[in-house]
């Protein structure tokens, strides 16, 4: 994987990971703070409705102690008549006495006026047969006809009772037989002076009390009793009219269930969490349900372990809070530019820090291996130019190992290249019958054989000689003006019998009269190794060579071009390097040693031009090259000067 990548890679994940982190620790800190404060809210909210439902129980139960300290109740039960026992008429009316209709009127106009000052729906006095004896229904005082005598059937009549003097017995809610609404009630007991618990006396508060104090604007405020249900919702309206039969009622029929807020079990857990809870602190608890965490803030009323709760789903608990929400996509916004500006800069520093090594990796894959060149720094990081620099040692000790080598290479050719003279020399004074004698024909075939390998041989040792004097800037040039016209006319003719051979259709398309101050030889050398190359690869009868030259602006182009196998692009880059040769099987028809264009591209560089192919497999080769006027040896060894500058 390229530094690069892995810089971009490495960054982005710290960048991303970082920005999302930082956002999402931001987000929970702050979200935190504001649900903390909703519970704060919350809290007091219930605990002032906690409060205030308490306040109400205390107020009532002292209202009705103070109310029962009035001696009028224990006068009318220390009465003798009241003693003596109640008289009914047979309609089974309570028939007064006149001494009991003075204190009943005293005592109705005492309980009517309380309840006058206290909110309450039904104030009556019982006594211990269940008989009432007075009784004010929603300020209204009933008539003797409509005193009940069955009051035993009450739920409260027994408890009431077993009560003592200056307590109050409260009755769990029911269906108030006169007004038909649910209720709970309040009791404590009248004791005559003889310490004898005669009767009870008894008010009733609607249920709707509680209905109306849980009312809330957000959220779901609710009493919920211990044994399932919910005695006040305010996300539930409850039908006030009670038609049928009243004590009959039971609260888990009319009141809702506990399941209506929730039936998950999360819940039911939370629940058992708060019931179980002793003591009547506010506490909080969170449950799921439907993928939605829920708050509730609950306390224990003190009465019939009764719980109040506030409850708010997550959304809510956020919602309302624009900073919150706002800030949240403030956030977001922030974190996806500092993420988008972040990786750009990931993607700019990563580019910046691999671009010298990318950069040094080009130079090294374009340095001429037979020419290898200093690298100069590249860019101010000290850490690549060191390894620029150590590159740098080691291109020197290459090179001047190579010199070495090179010269020693030149001296043995040259060695080689001697003996060779002589060989030819007497091969052809054999050939010659004047000179040594008349040889036979086997004699002559075998001469003939050690002549031409032994030309072979003189032509291999030559072309590695040039190499060698071109790799040491040993190769001298001539410049002198050349007739271009004239030499492709002398090699046209001095052709004509290789492309007879296999005949091939050989054209000098020159145009113009052209004259370059260059060295003849060399440029003569370079074609005929470019020609003779083409006739290798051209086919025998339909094979075509077009070659000639003309002007360029400062220079003159020269070309060569076959109709032959063409060279396929990816091999074209290293058709120039010595010993390179495509086909390398044994049983390729084209010979030589791969050295020519090698020594064909020394010598048009150092005569100051250019050399390049243009081919496609299957469709012909193309060779070019230029060469440029006035192309001295000074400006030659300015060239060689050059590579020994930057060397160092
Ligand atoms: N006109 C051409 N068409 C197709 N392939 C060519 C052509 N010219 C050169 N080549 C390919 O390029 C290789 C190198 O050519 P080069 O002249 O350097 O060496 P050579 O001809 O093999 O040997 P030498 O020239 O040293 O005798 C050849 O072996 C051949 O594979
Ligand atoms: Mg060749």
């Amino acid at each position: 994987m390229r530094i690069k990548s892995k810089l971009v890679i490495l960054f982005s994940i710290i960048i991303v990971s970082t920005v999302v982190a930082t956002s999402i620790i931001a987000f929970k800190s702050l979200e935190s703070a504001v649900i903390d404060s909703q519970i704060k809210e919350m809290t007091d909210q219930v605990q002032t409705k906690a409060n205030l439902i308490n306040d109400l129980h205390y107020r009532a139960a002292q209202d009705l102690l103070f109310s029962v300290k009035n001696p009028v109740f224990v006068r009318y039960f220390d009465l003798r008549d009241t003693v003596a026992g109640n008289v009914h008429d047979k309609n089974k009316v309570l028939q007064f006495t006149p001494q009991q209709r003075l204190v009943k009127n005293e005592l109705d106009q005492w309980i009517y006026n309380f309840q006058n000052r206290f909110n309450v729906d039904e104030t009556c006095l019982v006594d211990i047969n269940g008989q009432e004896i007075t009784r004010v229904v929603l300020k209204k005082v009933a008539l003797d006809k409509d005193l009940s005598y069955t009051e035993w059937m009450t739920p409260f009549f027994r408890p009431s009772f077993q009560n003592d003097v200056d307590h109050v017995y409260y009755q769990r809610p029911y269906v108030s037989p006169d007004t038909k609404r649910w209720v709970f009630a309040y009791t404590t007991p009248i004791v005559r002076s003889d310490g004898y618990k005669a009767a009870f006396y008894h008010f009733e508060m609607p249920m709707k009390i509680f209905q109306d104090l849980v009312q809330t604007t957000s959220g779901r405020i609710y009493v919920a009793d211990p044994s399932g249900y919910l005695v006040a919702d305010s996300s539930y309206k409850f039908n006030q009219n009670i038609n049928s039969e009243p004590f009959r009622q039971s609260p888990k029929d009319y009141f809702p269930s506990i399941n209506t807020i929730s039936t998950s079990s999360d819940f039911n857990k939370a629940l058992r969490n708060v019931q179980s809870n002793a003591n009547t602190d506010v506490g909080h608890v969170t449950y799921n349900s439907n993928g939605e965490l829920h708050y509730i803030v609950f306390k224990k009323l003190a009465l019939f372990g009764w719980i109040l709760a506030y409850e708010k789903p997550y959304s809510m608990m956020l919602s309302g809070n624009t900073n919150l929400s706002s800030l949240a996509i403030t956030m977001s916004i922030i974190a996806g530019i500092a993420i988008v500006s972040g990786l750009i800069s990931v993607f700019i520093i990563s580019d910046r820090i691999s671009r010298p090594i990318r950069d040094f990796a080009m130079k090294c894959r374009n340095q001429d291996v037979s020419n290898l060149q200093i690298i100069n720094p590249i860019g101010n990081d000290k850490e690549i130019n060191q390894v620029i620099y150590a590159f740098n040692e080691m291109i020197q000790r290459v090179n001047a190992i190579e010199k070495q080598k090179d010269e020693f290479a030149s001296m043995v050719t040259h060695e080689l290249k001697s003996p060779l003279t002589p060989i030819i020399g007497w091969c052809q004074t054999l050939k010659n019958p004047k000179l040594i004698g008349q040889l036979n024909s086997k004699q002559l075939n075998a001469v003939d054989v050690i002549q031409k390998n032994a030309k072979r041989l003189l032509q291999l040792v030559g072309d590695i000689l040039d190499v060698q004097k071109l790799d040491l800037n040993k190769m001298k040039f001539d410049s002198q003006p050349v007739d271009v016209d004239d030499l492709l006319n002398y090699m046209y003719n001095n052709l004509q019998n290789v492309m007879a051979q296999k005949n091939i259709k050989q054209i000098n398309s020159t145009k113009e009269q052209l004259t370059v101050r260059s060295d003849r030889n060399r440029i003569e050398q370079v074609l005929n190794n470019l020609i003779l190359n083409a006739v290798d690869f051209v086919p025998s009868e339909t094979g075509k060579i077009e070659y000639g030259a003309q002007s360029n602006g400062e220079e003159v182009l020269f070309y060569v071009k076959d109709n032959g196998t063409g060279i396929p692009l990816e091999k074209q880059k290293n058709l120039f390097h010595k010993f390179y040769q495509i086909d390398t099987s044994v049983t390729r028809k084209h010979g030589g040693s791969g050295l020519g264009l090698a020594i064909s591209k020394g010598i048009i560089e150092s005569l100051g031009g250019k050399i390049w192919i243009e081919s496609e497999l299957g469709k012909g080769a193309s060779f070019y090259f230029t060469i440029p006027n006035n192309r001295t040896k000074t400006a030659m060894s300015e060239k060689v000067m050059d590579v020994k500058n930057t060397a160092k």
